[in-house]
């Protein structure tokens, strides 16, 4: 198998992990077994070979009820599945068109295996088509088949499992900077996230732009280490605001009220909630000229610009750049089983990240 773990699951029991969606979100991981059911026609199945676990999985737990992320893998009351961007293998399919050991990179369950419903299907892609998933965004419901996937690169399939999920709303983002024209600063809160340290690397291909990342004083001097933004500060300590344009990944209401009382002009994208502590907050603008970023919306505006081929290249280009830029400083910490995953979810909630490493799990 090209790049998958060489291991198989067949005989093997499920293992699903959930949170459950009437306590406290996100919420601990919890083990749930599920029954292997037979495929009906049309359907394949699927071994999740690995994905990744950062903050963007807690905030889809914060947000599951309110922006459908529970709707993607509907299990009994009253858990909830996370999703997970990586990899997979198809084991079974009851699909003329798809067959055995083809991989396709995409949204999964939290899960050893997943079952899909392909709808439209085409050398690049299949589209799944599950009738609880029809009213989902195109983003969530394509799985790119990888044999012609022009960001896949075999051998780096962690690293991709990782960035490629957050990089590409660094680089839709980057591309929303770049047509403010009015504002030459920009800020970018919970500096030290992935999905920011990928616009901070974009941003620096930017003259004129000025960026300034804005993190905690733990993780200071590691963004400022990595040179991505033109000057990096701390929560405590916040730069002036005038005529910048705030992209906020923190989600932080009594941060960014300061931070835009320290000028005057400021627009607000906010991107984030990466300080939430839970998913009781309040999502409305704060502003007139505040917008709310979402990412799968976004794609579908910038395709229409770019046309598919167009996006697929430009998309493909930076984010295989990017990918390669941070081998040198971005480590890949890899967990296996239930257990080890849980725990590495518990690490996520409490916030003892680093910037420079990154996780990526399999069962
Ligand atoms: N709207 C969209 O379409 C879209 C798309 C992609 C990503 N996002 C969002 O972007 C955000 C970043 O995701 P990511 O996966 O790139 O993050 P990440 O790499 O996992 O980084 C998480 C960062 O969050 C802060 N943090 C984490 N736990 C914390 C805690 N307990 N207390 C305080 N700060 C904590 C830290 O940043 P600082 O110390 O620098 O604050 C940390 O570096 C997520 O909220 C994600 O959902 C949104």
């Amino acid at each position: 198998m090209a790049d998958g773990r060489g291991w198989t699951l067949d005989g093997a029991e499920i293992i699903t992990l959930a949170v459950d969606r009437s306590g406290t979100l996100p919420g601990q991981l919890q083990r749930v077994t599920d029954e292997r059911l037979s495929l009906r026609d049309g359907q394949v199945r699927l071994r999740i070979d690995r994905f990744s676990l950062s903050a963007n999985n807690l905030t889809y737990a914060l947000l599951g009820e309110r922006m459908g992320y529970w709707a993607l893998f509907p299990v009994g009351e009253p858990w909830g599945i996370v999703p997970v961007w990586g990899f997979a293998t198809v084991t079974e399919s009851a699909d003329d068109r798809i067959a055995p050991d083809e991989r396709l990179y995409g949204l999964w369950p939290m899960a050893s295996e997943a079952v899909l419903e392909p709808g439209r299907v085409n050398a690049r892609l299949i589209v799944e088509n599950s009738p609880h998933r029809r009213a989902l965004p195109p983003a969530y419901n394509s799985y790119f088949r990888l044999a012609s996937d022009p960001i896949h690169v075999p051998g780096s399939e962690d690293r991709q499992a990782v960035l490629r999920p957050l990089f590409i709303t660094s680089f839709l983002l980057d591309r929303g900077v770049a047509a403010a024209a009015e504002s030459d600063t920009v800020i970018v809160t919970s500096a030290s996230s992935k999905t920011a340290l990928g616009l901070g690397w974009l941003l620096q291909n930017r003259p004129g732009k000025r960026s300034i990342g804005v993190t905690s004083p733990r993780n200071r001097d590691a963004v400022a280490a990595l040179e991505l933004f033109d000057a990096v500060t701390t929560y405590d300590d916040l730069p002036r605001s005038d005529g910048a344009m705030i992209i906020d990944f923190s989600g932080d209401r009594d941060m960014l009220g300061r931070l835009r009382g320290n000028g005057t002009g400021s627009q607000l994208c906010r991107v984030g909630m990466t300080h939430w502590r839970d998913g009781s907050e309040d999502l409305t603008p704060s502003g007139a000229h505040d917008q709310f970023f979402f990412a799968p919306d976004a794609i579908v505006k910038t395709v229409a610009e770019l046309g598919p081929a167009g996006f697929d290249a430009a998309l493909a280009d930076a984010t295989r750049a990017f990918i390669a830029a941070s081998r040198p400083w971005l480590g890949i910490e890899t967990v296996r089983g239930s257990e080890a995953i849980g725990e590495a979810w518990a690490r996520l909630r409490f916030g003892s990240g680093d910037p420079t490493s990154a996780i990526v799990a399999s069962f």
